[in-house]
């Protein structure tokens, strides 16, 4: 919700190109007074994806999410929406009141500081006196001055406390270090001391270059080989990337990502001219990230050791294929050759046995690590093969039985048909098996596999959108001139679907509002959505005299609907009272009489008093009223 003015945001709104910025990340074709193009948070083949400048708003009618310019920043970089409100003002050149009552965000915003405060200190460090020992380092493993300093590589002096005693002259109280993951609390006696102590340090950024964690080196071979910050507030393992503020442009231009595990394989293989690479911080890749990756690209190819190449391949790829909340947007692909917009290619590079990027790189450089990645190969056909080498010491029809088996079941979740057809015919030769039986035992596994795919929320022309409050909707964003008169008649009550109903709530509450600058005073995703897509109705809504034959036709329907409510309440509360012995009451039954004659009148003029429509504007909600009778 939101925490900043109105004013604020509308000023924002109107200074930034919603174009702009959504085609930073989108293929845009330009479609009437909007532009379109693949949805980017979802998988689809023709697009969906809606952008309207004029209102500077997003919609997908594949998915269903919507928004405006903040909405989307939300979603495609995983900001709050104080982040994204930040974001956007520095790009409209918006100046952000200084002081605000930010609630928990502020809290957030210490320990980047803080964060921020703690890089300055490790980065000078390493390059003044003092720090002879880490650039000596740095010239060992043959790291750059210049990569060094992109990266903003810092070096933590060996004391207890040379952080601590920093951060004091800076006002940062000791709890926000902790809370930081900088300073963890003293055994006993109370206190603290620096968790990174006589060690070269790599800065963890998020998708907006804003440092999240450290991760920290040892020199020698002390243990741990690497430190790393805890989680907090700004850093959940396995959702961040590093490198990824700085590989993203690269990834984006290049269409494909080289995911290493790695601080100094990422490093190496930027200053070998891949900077597209981005590391997972020596955990395996996990779907959330990959998730974040396909947002920029087709293509992601890992980086397996020779020995556990297999192994790892079989573990990875059954996994991806479980659908989850993070990997249903995408499916494992064996190749390039399957037009699937929106499949995440997945390949898997063998590095020679006993080397990692850096090391490969440093000794063999960039032609052979080029080599390596032109001779990658599907995750999936790994995995296939995986299924085959790990039978293959069973006895000959025992084993070929387990691997058939075996097969069949990962060929069945394969969702892209073209590409489990080739990856069955692949295996069946392998396997020496008919590669038809395979198929056919794939398809039976998979039929009974099969669930509802996790279905988008509806958009707004699904059905369970009830077309009536639709219409209501429609016109009451579209033409602010009926918004007075609706408001009147219309309650809440009347408004069955919910996300309508928190619409007509938003526009109740700032009748004045532009229908666009109601976006951030929706609660949710759903609300969002459908206020996007109301806007895209590309009707000419200019017709002012339907405007008054529509307001009275809604008039008498929500009247209509509230007399039906209340003949229900009023039969249910006689019936209850029958029911319990209790055979006189007058009053109910005196108010439901009249409310059916009422009803019948009301009904009668409905019908009578209506004319067929005439122009396209007029909402359709009003006629079919008598249905309900
Ligand atoms: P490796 O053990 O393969 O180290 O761990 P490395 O990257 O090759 O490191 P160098 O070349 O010896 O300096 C891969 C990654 O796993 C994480 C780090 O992110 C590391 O880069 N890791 C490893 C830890 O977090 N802690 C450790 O103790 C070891
Ligand atoms: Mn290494």
């Amino acid at each position: 919700m939101a925490t900043y003015s109105d004013a604020v945001l509308d000023e924002i709104r109107s200074r930034v190109d919603i174009v702009d910025i959504v085609s930073q990340f989108v293929g845009l074709r330009k479609a009437g007074a909007s532009w379109k193009g693949l949805c980017p948070f979802h998988a689809e083949k023709t697009p969906s994806f809606m952008v309207n400048p004029a209102r500077g708003i997003f919609h997908c009618f594949g998915c269903g999410v919507g928004g405006d310019a903040f909405g989307f920043l939300m979603r495609q970089d995983r900001l709050s929406f104080p982040e994204a409100v930040r974001a956007l003002a520095r790009r409209g050149a918006v100046e952000l009141p200084e002081e605000r009552a930010r609630g928990g965000e502020s809290d957030r915003e210490d320990l980047y500081r803080a964060m921020h405060l703690a890089e300055t200190f490790y980065a000078e460090n390493l390059w003044r006196a003092g720090g002879e020992r880490a650039r000596q380092y740095l010239e060992t493993r043959g790291v750059d001055p210049t990569v060094a300093k992109r990266f903003g590589l810092g070096y933590a002096p060996d004391g207890w406390d040379s952080l601590l005693s920093f951060m004091r002259g800076q006002n940062i109280p000791d709890d926000l270090l902790e809370k930081a993951g900088l300073v963890v609390p003293r055994q006993t006696g109370g206190g603290f001391y620096d968790r990174f102590r006589g060690r070269l340090l790599f800065a963890i950024r998020d998708l907006q270059g804003r440092v999240v964690a450290f991760g920290g080196r040892a020199f020698g071979d002390e243990q741990p080989k690497y430190l790393n910050s805890p989680e907090t507030p700004l850093y959940t393992k396995g959702q961040t990337l590093y490198a990824i503020d700085l590989a993203r442009d690269a990834i984006r231009a290049k269409d494909r990502a080289l995911l290493v595990e790695g601080y100094l394989d990422c490093l190496m293989a930027h200053q070998h001219g891949f900077p597209e690479t981005v590391a997972t911080l020596g955990t395996a890749f996990t779907p959330a990230q990959l998730a974040l990756l396909r947002r920029y690209c087709g293509e992601v190819v890992t980086f397996f050791d020779a020995d556990a190449a297999g192994q790892k391949a079989a573990e990875r790829a059954e996994e991806l294929l479980e659908p989850s909340r993070d990997s249903v947007a995408w499916a494992v692909n064996r190749s390039g050759s399957f037009a699937d917009a929106g499949a995440l290619r997945l390949r898997v590079a063998l590095l020679p046995a006993g080397h990692d990027p850096d090391t490969l790189l440093r000794s063999e450089g960039a032609g052979a690590f080029e080599e390596c990645i032109g001779r990658s190969r599907s995750l999936l056909s790994y995995a296939l093969d995986r299924a085959l080498t790990d039978t293959r010491d069973m006895s000959g029809a025992r084993g070929r039985a387990t691997a058939f088996a075996r097969i069949a079941m990962i060929l069945s979740k394969v969702s892209n048909s073209e590409e489990a057809l080739a990856l069955s015919r692949e295996a069946a030769v392998k396997l020496g098996v008919d590669a038809a039986q395979l198929w056919i035992e794939a398809q039976r596994l998979g039929g009974a596999l099969r669930r509802p795919a996790a279905g988008p929320p509806p958009a707004a022309s699904a059905p369970g959108v009830p077309l009536a409050e639709k219409e209501l909707l429609l016109l009451l964003l579209h033409v602010p001139a009926s918004r007075a008169a609706l408001l009147q008649i219309v309650d809440e009550a009347d408004v069955a679907h919910p996300p309508l109903r928190a619409l007509l709530a938003a526009l109740r509450r700032r009748p004045d509002a532009a229908a666009e600058a109601l976006m951030s005073d929706l609660p949710g995703d759903a609300e969002r959505g459908m206020l996007a897509a109301l806007l895209l109705d590309e009707r000419d809504w200019s017709d002012a005299e339907t405007v008054e034959t529509v307001v009275t036709q809604f008039s008498q329907r929500f009247d209509l609907k509230r007399r039906l409510r209340r003949i229900r309440e009023v039969s249910r509360a006689i019936a209850e009272g029958q029911a319990a012995g209790d055979v006189s009451l007058p009053g109910l039954q005196a108010e439901l009489q009249a409310l059916q004659r009422e009803g019948q009148q009301a009904r009668e003029l409905t019908l009578g008093g209506s004319s067929e429509p005439r122009s396209q504007a007029r909402p359709s909600g009003p006629r079919g009223v008598h249905t309900n009778g």
